[in-house]
């Protein structure tokens, strides 16, 4: 028999996964405009950060980790699909379009559909045990699947500056007309569907090493520690930045598999001059920095609280038949 429908609740599982994907500050910046056969992907721009992101980097780096898991949760329903990026240049905040092709069974495995709901940024600090070079290799290889470097950063003065980044970075932010609002509408709050809840954020993140984000107050009481690899990409088009986007999802997805934590951190790229100083100084200049990424052994202790999302319902619009 050949099946020739997409079954429309496999749709609906897939994009509940699509929207567990990691956003800058828990925005969620992503609009589906669902076809009989297929799936678009668009920029939200209302939920765009202009203080912090005034590049919209960390818009499409979010979007491209909902695209990733999105493709991700449509094998895990057995649904094959092709992927075009930016389909349609005359419309910019239209980045992706996904096509279903029914009946014909995806390749998936399922276990990198299971990670998506353990996943977690975790911002407490990691237990001091090595990750094994292997799993490092492996996070390395999940990267360069979707064209993206991730690099680790070794040595002692490569972390220095990168940590001197980060807090040149919180600094300059800091003294933006309308940047402690914007943290302040996007997280510390105890209630809501959107934003980084006090839940998931450090009591004081000025402890430890400094290299944890100041957002609103949080309730989560260990300091963050500990700096692990630079996401980079060839060239930084919007193309480049959702390629990463896709990239970040695959790699945390990966380290969710072999039972690391992690944790995004793009406050040293959302500054010009910081964001320089790192891509020359630690990426050797070779590389379009777009993230840098956490990874270690979370301590003991209870499994941290899921952010909350919207309801599917306030993201997706269906395309007039
Ligand atoms: C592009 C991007 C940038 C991010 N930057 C930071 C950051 O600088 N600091 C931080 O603590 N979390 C950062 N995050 C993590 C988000 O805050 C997190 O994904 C969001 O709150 C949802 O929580 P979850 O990942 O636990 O589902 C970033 C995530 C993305 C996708």
């Amino acid at each position: 028999m050949i099946v020739d429908r997409v079954d429309q609740r496999s749709v609906r599982s897939a994009l509940e996964l699509a929207t567990r994907a990691p956003s800058i500050h828990n925005s969620q910046p992503w609009r589906w405009l669902l076809g009989l056969r297929s799936i678009h992907l668009f920029a939200d721009l209302r939920r765009w950060l202009p203080v912090t992101d005034a590049d919209g980097r960390d818009l499409a780096v979010s979007c491209g980790a909902a695209l990733h898991h999105l493709t991700v949760a449509l094998a895990a329903t057995g649904l094959r699909c092709t992927v075009r990026r930016l389909p349609n240049p005359a419309v910019g905040d239209h980045f992706a379009a996904v096509e279903l092709h029914p009946g014909v069974g995806a390749e998936a495995d399922p276990g990198v559909a299971g990670a998506i709901v353990h996943r977690r940024t975790d911002r407490r600090r990691y237990l001091d045990w090595e990750v094994p070079t292997a799993f490092v290799a492996e996070l390395i290889d999940r990267a360069a699947e979707y064209g993206a470097v991730l690099r680790p950063i070794t040595g002692a003065a490569a972390r220095a500056q990168t940590v001197a980044a980060i807090q040149a970075a919180a600094r300059e932010q800091e003294s933006r007309t309308g940047y402690h609002t914007e943290t302040a509408l996007w997280s510390g709050g105890r209630t809501g569907d959107d934003g980084v809840p006090a839940a998931n954020l450090l009591v004081d993140p000025s402890s430890g090493d400094s290299i944890a984000r100041r957002f609103s107050e949080g309730l989560v009481t260990q300091p963050a520690e500990g700096t692990d690899g630079a996401l980079g990409t060839a060239s930084d088009d919007t193309v480049s930045q959702l390629r990463a986007g896709e990239a970040l999802s695959a790699v945390l997805l990966h380290a969710t598999q072999l039972g690391l934590a992690s944790c995004p951190l793009s406050q040293p790229f959302e500054v010009a001059s910081t964001r320089a100083t790192l891509r020359e100084e630690v990426l050797g200049g070779t590389l379009s920095p777009q993230l840098v990424l956490r990874v270690g052994w979370a301590p003991a202790g209870p499994p941290l609280p899921p952010t909350p999302r919207r309801a599917l319902d306030d993201s997706i619009e269906r395309m007039p038949r």
